[in-house]
């Protein structure tokens, strides 16, 4: 056993307050599997912010690594710390938005939990802040004194500039960094956008810079993206596919949601893989139409259920029986889909040249009822 009691014996952490005040900043820390770095980030902010009432909320997805117990640890101790756990939900974005929140500081930092983000700048956004001239401060790895450092690996610095010049070219959003996930803001302007923002995805600062259409007055600090101390980044390709998805839907002007053009994707894919499938049925495995068109179909649809679950509904992913459960109800809603779709392409294929354009059209019929359905049944809240 080690000598000096560790936090997760004491539950308390050197240097962090143990009084509650009143708190001028809150610091919005998003977590998912950060139990080791939560300490260590807690300790640092201590430091940090020793001269500021501050509080410090922990939005944790119910990490299985245990976060949520060694955070409600400090807690306990250290009034300082609050807790919020949110179940079966997932996204970055979306922590954030309910972080900030739960604050009733006039002013709220957003700051990953993993020692990339150096909190040494907090208290000069603080400063930026307090004069009244700016809304927001953004820590920018992308003007002079900035730099990504080591934080990036070469492809992740190249998709990063890639996703920089579309967010100013499709959005004319004007930050160096707009992907920057450190950032501190004036809660009331936070508060006041929060109903426009995506709760899905990474892309918080972009969102909020264009959902206020200019009115924010924005000042951009430099800061130098450190590697990760414990644990792996959770950005990946679907976390990519959302960013594309929330440009789109942004760009569109919120006409359509990010989930109804990711659905749409989803729903185009099908139709490619239906057509696949039948094209096999017909030609390799030589089944009459009806046959073929209704095998079709269900292929479509599985790939479909698959992806709708990765990526369209996400936050509500089904894992194990409910997936199973899901993709029973979403076959059998889709069934009264696929009759529709049969009898559209049967009437098409009265010529069986054009049997491209009754698939297609049969399939068309197929997607717009498992929208409808599955939104209402399979993934409903
Ligand atoms: N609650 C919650 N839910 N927190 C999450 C989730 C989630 O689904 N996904 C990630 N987080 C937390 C992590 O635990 C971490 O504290 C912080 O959000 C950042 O996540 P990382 O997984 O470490 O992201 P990264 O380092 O790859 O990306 C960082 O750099 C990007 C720019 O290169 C982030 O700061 C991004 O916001 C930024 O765009
Ligand atoms: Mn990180």
């Amino acid at each position: 056993a080690p000598l000096i009691p560790t936090y997760e014996e004491t539950g308390s952490v050197p240097g962090l307050p143990v009084e509650a005040r009143a708190a001028e900043l809150t610091v919005i820390l998003p977590t998912f599997n950060e139990a080791r770095n939560i300490p260590v980030v807690l300790e640092r902010l201590a430091v940090a912010l020793d001269a500021v009432a501050w509080e410090a909320v922990i939005v944790d997805d119910n990490s299985p690594d245990g976060t949520t117990e060694v955070a409600r640890a400090i807690a306990a101790n250290h009034p300082t710390v609050r807790v919020i756990r949110r179940v079966g939900r997932r996204g970055l974005s979306g922590a954030c938005i309910e972080g900030m929140l739960s604050s009733s500081a006039p002013f709220v930092a957003v700051m990953d939990a993993d020692l990339q983000h150096d909190e040494t700048l907090l208290p000069k956004m603080l400063a930026e802040l307090r004069t009244g001239q700016t809304d927001l401060v953004v820590a920018s790895r992308n003007v002079e004194g900035g730099s990504s450092g080591t934080g990036l690996s070469s492809i992740r610095a190249w998709g990063s500039g890639i996703a920089n010049t579309l967010a100013k070219k499709l959005l004319h959003v004007d930050l160096t960094d707009p992907m920057s996930g450190f950032f501190m803001v004036r809660r009331e302007k936070a508060e006041e956008l929060a109903p426009k923002l995506s709760a899905q995805g990474f892309k918080i600062l972009l969102d909020l810079v264009s959902s206020a259409k200019g009115a924010l007055r924005i000042k951009e600090l430099p800061f130098t993206f450190k590697e990760r101390l414990h644990g792996e980044s959770k950005l990946d390709t679907l976390v990519t596919l959302d960013y594309f998805g929330l440009l789109l839907a942004k760009y569109f002007g919120n006409i359509v949601s990010v989930r109804f053009l990711m659905f749409g994707l989803v729903g185009a894919s099908g139709l490619v893989v239906h057509l696949i499938a039948l094209r096999l049925f017909l030609v390799v495995g030589g089944l009459e139409f009806n046959l073929a068109q209704t095998g079709a179909s269900f292929v479509a649809m599985t790939s479909n259920f698959f992806l709708n679950n990765q990526l369209t509904y996400r936050d509500r992913r089904l894992h194990g029986l409910n997936a199973l459960i899901g993709l029973l109800t979403f076959y059998a809603v889709c069934s009264v889909g696929v009759l529709a779709n049969v009898g559209v392409a049967n009437l098409i294929y009265l010529d069986p040249s054009y049997w491209w354009f009754a698939g297609a059209a049969g399939a068309i019929m197929g997607a717009v009822w498992n929208y409808a359905a599955s939104s209402a049944l399979t993934w409903r809240k």
